[in-house]
């Protein structure tokens, strides 16, 4: 399969992964109506052009809670990420350092903390969600602490997860899930040899470690459901507050009066996201959510975005809509499933190139320069 844009790796996963693991990674909530408005939303907004203005010095570096990126883009914290190519997270995670980003690791990653933090040498993210056993939270963040983690992502959007319909459809849950995910593996020899057989141990590797058994993956989309505490509150975010000293960003911020909270708690940032039209299908995408936020709370603290970005001219368009930086999911989790480690460094050179062309003739010389006079049109 030739691989020359972004979307062409969502063809060769497809092609690559069990049945039941592609729909999970790309599937959404419900009727997947917010899943598809992220992506459409975004491709819609028209980019102005402008011409001869000397563009050939172009920067594409920035610098977040004190790092330096050589791109405006993070890598989202996904779940389950070392099903989809062998040990997944540390690939994803030395494809981020290689190109100068952030990778976040996921409260259920299936590499521990332990496992990935030593194979770079920049500090990766972590992403926590609130547990009803407070103890394995309290745990986990001091594991994060002692692996040099700087950044946590704090997860809000997911007090108990949305009814995925396709993953019942696939087998990912549902009636005879089991024996239906075997032979599907059975189909996909290569997936059931490189990551089935060599990726092992398959369990929530965080999790793990923090109970001293494997956690059962059988049933993981019940697991999620038995172990999301919908309790939580903003005061459940004091307490993280008063454990961990480093910087802390709020993911899953989707409307105005939630971002001023977030002011308000003293937050460094923010994450707005709708968790890729994976929770409440229905609300607003990412791209239309954005404008109000950043009239509100830009400056205050940094305002991250994803949900829907496909390509590096999204990436621009998020930047002029408001957003300090980009975080992508699906898009480069395709990669790493259909290309593993370089699947996600290819991509990430695409991003770059497709965002220079952007900038040279948007006439944005730096990311700064990117802001709504970049766009056309009512947003
Ligand atoms: C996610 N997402 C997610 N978010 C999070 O905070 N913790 C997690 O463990 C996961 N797990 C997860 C698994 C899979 C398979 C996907 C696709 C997504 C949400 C993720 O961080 C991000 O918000 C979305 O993926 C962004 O949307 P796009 O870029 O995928 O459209
Ligand atoms: C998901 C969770 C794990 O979206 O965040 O599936």
């Amino acid at each position: 399969m030739i691989i020359s844009a972004p979307t062409d790796y969502r063809n060769a996963a497809k092609k690559k992964l069990p049945p039941f693991l592609f729909h999970y990674i790309d599937g959404g909530s419900y009727s997947e109506r917010t899943l598809a408005r992220n992506v459409d939303d975004l491709a819609d907004i028209a980019l102005k052009q402008r011409v001869l203005n000397n563009m050939s010095e172009l920067s594409l570096g920035t610098e977040l809670f004190g790092e330096k990126l050589s791109l405006p883009i993070v890598l989202s914290p996904v779940g389950l990420t070392g099903m989809y190519a062998r040990r997944g997270e540390v690939q994803s995670a030395k494809a981020a350092e290689n190109k100068g980003i952030p990778f976040t690791l996921s409260t259920v990653s299936v590499c521990p903390i332990e496992e990935v933090a030593p194979e770079i040498s920049r500090p990766m993210w972590f992403q926590l969600y609130v547990l009803k056993d407070r103890g394995f939270m309290k745990n986990v963040l001091d594991r994060a602490k002692a692996a040099g983690v700087k950044t946590l992502v704090f997860t809000v959007d997911m007090p108990i997860p949305g009814a995925r319909y396709r993953d019942m459809h696939s087998g990912m849950s549902g009636s005879f899930a089991a024996p239906r995910r075997i032979l599907q593996a059975m189909r996909h020899p290569h997936w059931a040899f490189d990551v089935g057989l060599l990726g092992k141990p398959h369990d929530l590797g965080n999790v793990s470690a923090y109970r001293g058994e494997q956690t059962n993956l059988a049933d993981y989309i019940g697991w999620l459901g038995d172990n999301f505490d919908p309790s939580i509150s903003w005061k459940d975010l004091e307490w993280i507050r008063d454990m961990w000293d480093g910087t802390m960003v709020i993911k899953g911020i989707l409307d105005v009066e939630d971002a001023k909270d977030a002011v308000k708690f003293g937050a460094d940032g923010i994450v707005v996201s709708n968790h890729g039209g994976r929770q409440l299908d229905g609300v607003l995408s990412s791209a239309k959510a954005l404008p109000a936020i950043a009239d509100a709370v830009k400056g205050e603290l940094k305002i991250l975005v994803d949900s829907g970005i496909r390509s590096g001219l999204d990436v621009v368009r998020m930047l002029a809509l408001g957003a300090d930086c980009a975080m992508l999911g699906r898009s480069y989790i395709y990669a790493l499933a259909a290309q593993g480690q370089q699947g996600v460094e290819n991509l990430l050179d695409i991003y770059e190139q497709e965002m220079r062309v952007a900038m040279t003739l948007t006439g944005a010389k730096c990311i700064g320069d990117l802001n709504r006079s970049s766009l056309i049109g009512s947003l």
